[in-house]
């Protein structure tokens, strides 16, 4: 019924303009006339969030998140999962519900993934407690335990000169330091090892990932400085160590895909990017981490399209990033010059409601990153403050997806609640919560469930968001305009970190 008369409106409409009668005006005053949406407010979009609708939205990520046991025996949505593939799904059909507020464009890109079932390390008679695999290692050969004595590697190991000729057949023990421990990895491989282990410089463990698979990897450990300590005398000391090492994993190439929405509304030249990621870790379902950002973009996509915007904004949903930031690094790195400079900003949204949060803003400063870096970063101060809310500025140092944008000269910012860092005395004074203990104590662990959100900070971010949103939805007033090349500003040096992993 309902079908049948809106085909037959619409067949009356399409006869009157072709004759250009305005007749329908007096027959349906309310559908004639095109209701012009308001412009949209920092304040009207606000008040459009409701931590509900969030935990709703939470709800539905979990349900999906459990579509990933079949492979895994516990709720994940990592890439190449069924509960990645469905989160897609949900995105998409979510957006495409919209109407045509949005052009949608699904982005396939080739990503790896790696997956480590066990592993072993003998050194000597013993075993180093503090032993790792490293992310996106291969398997030792055959996956099988291979063994050969302990050599020690000269300086860094990033120089072929750095490995003696008895590295062949052997387990090159490696300091961390000077290149990524990939490079590290290629470098035994070509001097013809059978398996490297790095050692820390720092305290403590040693868990980082090997990037970008080459065919000269082989299986790689970490171990801490003090476990490594007495081999490195006694290998100094001529003492032939003979070593065993087992990897059985496997690092494979997959598709996956970036989200991507842009209002059709609004000056196309002129873009407010933000986005938020759409994949988990294996270990869990990542409701936090980061269920929260993206949930957080779809429902202000969804509530969004009430008004008018004059300037474009665009949502992006990144996939692979607990892999090292992939979605993201992709999407930069197919941006003609001319592409580029219609992204006025970027604005990441990973992790807003950690049980333990704190109001973290992204110390993304002109000095060292894109001009109007800053103007971003002190967006979200004067809004805390305006709220009478403390907040803390966090390192912006290549640990989320803004790290293509900077390096491509892309203004960017953001704002987090907090990972597996530790809450200080003074921070529990700020926030409440508890002092000693992590930010998210479920950080990429099987309890980042809906319960490890906190609804407060999630709907106060979320606000925040919005407000972002609004604000340069609106006007760019103000705002630095966009640079190119030297004049964009600098970046800080390689960092540490590109993603959750150390990378060296
Ligand atoms: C885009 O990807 C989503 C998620 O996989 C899928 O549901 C949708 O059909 C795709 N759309 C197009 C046009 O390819
Ligand atoms: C590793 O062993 C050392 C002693 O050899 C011990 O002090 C340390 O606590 C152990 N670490 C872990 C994580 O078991
Ligand atoms: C170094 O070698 C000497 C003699 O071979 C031996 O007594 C000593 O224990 C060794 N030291 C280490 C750290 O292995
Ligand atoms: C490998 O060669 C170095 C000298 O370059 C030597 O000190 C070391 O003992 C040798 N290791 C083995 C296991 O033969
Ligand atoms: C923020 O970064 C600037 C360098 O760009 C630095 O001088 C300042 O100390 C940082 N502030 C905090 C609180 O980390
Ligand atoms: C902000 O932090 C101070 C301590 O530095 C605390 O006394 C105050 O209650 C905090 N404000 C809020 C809104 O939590
Ligand atoms: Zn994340």
């Amino acid at each position: 019924m309902r079908q049948t008369f809106s085909n037959a409106v619409f067949l009356l409409c399409a006869t009157a303009s072709a004759l250009q009668i305005p007749f329908l005006e007096s027959l349906n005053p309310q559908n004639a006339v095109t209701t012009k949406k308001p412009l949209v407010s920092s304040e009207a979009i606000q008040a459009d969030i409701s931590s509900k609708a969030l935990l709703k939205r939470a709800k539905e990520l979990f349900k999906i998140a459990e579509l990933g046991i079949d492979e895994y025996n516990h709720p994940t949505r990592v890439i190449g999962s069924k509960g990645h593939l469905a989160t897609l799904d949900y995105i998409y059909s979510t957006l495409a519900s919209l109407g045509d507020y949005y052009t949608i464009t699904n982005q396939t890109f080739p990503a790896v993934v790696g997956n480590t079932f066990e592993y072993r390390l003998v050194l000597g008679d013993a075993s180093p407690n503090s032993t790792q695999a490293m992310s996106l290692t291969p398997p030792t050969t055959d996956k099988e335990p291979v063994f050969g004595p302990l050599v020690l590697v000269a300086n860094d190991g990033c120089a072929a000169s750095d490995y003696p000729s008895n590295t062949t057949g052997a387990i090159a023990l490696i300091q961390r330091g000077t290149c990524p421990f990939g490079t590290k990895s290629e470098n035994a491989g070509k001097a013809g090892a059978l398996a490297a282990v790095v050692y820390n410089t720092a305290d403590g463990s040693l868990s980082g990932t090997l990037g970008t698979p080459s065919p000269h990897h082989v299986a790689t450990f970490g171990i801490s400085k003090a476990d490594a300590a007495p081999y490195i005398a006694a290998l100094k000391n001529g003492t032939i160590i003979e070593s065993s090492a087992y990897i059985d994993a496997i690092v494979e190439s997959i598709g996956t895909t970036n989200i991507i929405a842009q209002t059709t509304a609004g000056d196309a030249s002129n873009c407010v990017m933000l986005g938020g990621h759409s994949d988990s870790v294996a270990e869990g379902p990542g409701i936090n981490d980061d269920g929260s950002g993206s949930l957080t973009l779809l429902e202000i996509a969804t509530q969004l399209t009430k008004y008018e915007v004059r300037n474009c904004v665009r949502f992006a949903w990144w996939a692979g990033e607990e892999e090292g930031l992939l979605g993201s690094d992709y999407y930069v790195s197919q941006l003609s010059a001319a592409e580029n400079k219609k992204i006025r900003l970027f604005m990441d949204y990973d992790m807003l409601a950690s049980p333990n949060y704190a109001y973290q803003v992204y110390n993304a400063t002109n000095a060292l990153n894109p001009v109007g870096s800053e103007e971003l970063r002190d967006l979200y101060v004067d809004w805390y403050k305006k709220e009478g809310l403390n907040y803390t500025f966090i390192a912006f140092d290549g640990r989320s997806d803004y790290d293509g944008f900077i390096r491509h000269g892309i203004p960017g910012g953001g704002i987090a609640t907090g990972a597996e860092g530790v809450k200080t005395r003074k921070e529990a004074e700020m926030f409440g919560g508890r002092e000693g203990e992590w930010f998210d104590p479920c950080y990429h662990q099987l309890c980042d469930g809906v319960s490890n959100c906190d609804l407060e900070a999630w709907e106060v971010n979320a606000r925040l968001v919005a407000h972002s949103v609004a604000t340069y939805a609106v006007s760019f007033e103000g705002f630095p305009e966009r640079r190119v090349g030297v004049e964009a500003g600098r970046v800080a040096e390689t960092p540490l970190y590109h993603g959750s992993k150390l990378v060296m």
